[in-house]
């Protein structure tokens, strides 16, 4: 008689601690911080989502260099996204034109396409086999699923709604990270124009176990043990965390974006599209103040993502958060800035 599927994810992944650091693109999901915390037992992941099928070959050879445990790369679902209106255009730069002045940068000149091509970025996942592929934003095609599977690679995809968790299951994922409204970066809403339906956590979880038969991961404004503990207890197998793990010595988290992140335990966070025309959950700044009241002169994912990089990046290197996508949960307390190994260690030192 052939052995019982195991369901248990961190068992078949061979994980000492039902743990996954975020993957976080854009900077801080750096070699370094997934090497780290797949060395401690927990599942690094890599934020691939800005990264073309070179870099994403060249990362995973440098957090093979550094350890052998298994690691996760992530990426973002496309959608085909109508063409840029000339006057939509007009209208966001005209709101952002005070912004570059302002940072000296030039006028801007956005074209397609606006983001990295996924099908090159998942020929480059299945070359590399990670022992776990996560996606945000929607289904992987059936084609990918066959091929990943094939691969020997696990499949996690990302709900933000009951609805959500039963199409991926349908889809055939190995299991589900359930977003709830707390978390720190990019809802993983499967519409980029729809509503958010702003469903916390707990209540997520609550409503997918007992429904959903493939494990879940729980992440949104996990921070503690006991936040951990109170998770697992809800019936998830794993929990994912982000913003904790932000000010750690090995993320690649930027100097200001830090400097932002440790200076109160009390940071004020909120849900914006201006960054990137989805929503994201960070720190209130000065952008999210002033072109939040500008709805129409905020392009479609990924489109105004690819428009306002020139002014993220301008403001990094002057060392400004004014302008910067300071993502970050609803979490309170201070950030840990020792090694994520240490902070591995006090999450689950009973
Ligand atoms: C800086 C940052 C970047 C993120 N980037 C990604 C990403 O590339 N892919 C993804 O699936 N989730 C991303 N997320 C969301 C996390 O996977 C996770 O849902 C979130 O961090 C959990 O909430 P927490 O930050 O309160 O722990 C990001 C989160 C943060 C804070």
């Amino acid at each position: 008689m052939p052995a019982a599927a195991d369901h248990n994810l961190f068992r078949q992944l061979g994980l000492k601690h039902p743990l996954i650091v975020a993957p976080m693109a854009g900077g801080p999901s750096s070699v370094d911080l997934v090497a780290a915390a797949s060395a401690a037992g927990a599942l690094g992941a890599m934020g691939g989502a800005y990264s073309n099928a070179a870099a994403i070959e060249a990362f995973a050879d440098q957090v093979r260099q550094r350890t052998d445990r298994p690691f996760s790369i992530n990426l973002f679902i496309p959608h085909s996204i109508p063409e840029v209106a000339a006057d939509r255009l007009q209208r966001a730069v005209a709101a952002t034109a005070r912004y570059r002045e302002e940072l000296e940068l030039p006028s801007p000149q956005l074209a397609a396409p606006y983001e990295e091509d996924f099908d090159a970025q998942f020929e480059a996942v299945l070359r590399v086999k990670p022992a776990c592929f996560s996606f945000v934003f929607g289904l992987l095609p059936i084609d990918h699923i066959r091929e990943a599977k094939k691969a020997g690679i696990s499949l996690i995809g990302t709900a933000t709604t009951l609805e959500e968790a039963r199409a991926l299951e349908d889809s055939g994922v190995d299991a589900i990270v359930l977003q709830g409204f707390e978390a720190g970066g990019h809802r993983g809403i499967f519409d980029a124009g729809a509503a958010d339906p702003e469903i916390g956590m707990r209540d997520l979880l609550a409503q997918c176990v007992g429904t959903i038969r493939v494990p879940l991961i729980a992440a949104g404004g996990i921070m503690t043990p006991s936040d951990i503990r109170a998770a697992l207890q809800a019936g998830a197998q794993v929990v994912q965390m982000g913003t904790a793990f932000l000010a750690c010595t090995e993320a690649g988290t930027s100097a200001p974006y830090r400097k932002k992140l440790v200076e109160t335990s009390e940071r004020r966070t909120r849900t914006t599209r201006a960054f990137s025309g989805r929503f994201a959950r960070g720190i209130e700044n000065r952008f999210m103040d002033e072109m939040d009241g500008k709805p129409d002169a905020i392009l479609a994912f990924p489109a105004q993502n690819k428009f306002t990089r020139d002014i993220r990046a301008a403001s990094t290197a002057k060392g400004l958060p004014d302008f910067l996508s300071l993502w970050s949960g609803t979490g309170r307390g201070e950030l840990w800035q020792g090694s994520a190994a240490e902070l591995i260690g006090r999450l689950f030192a009973e």
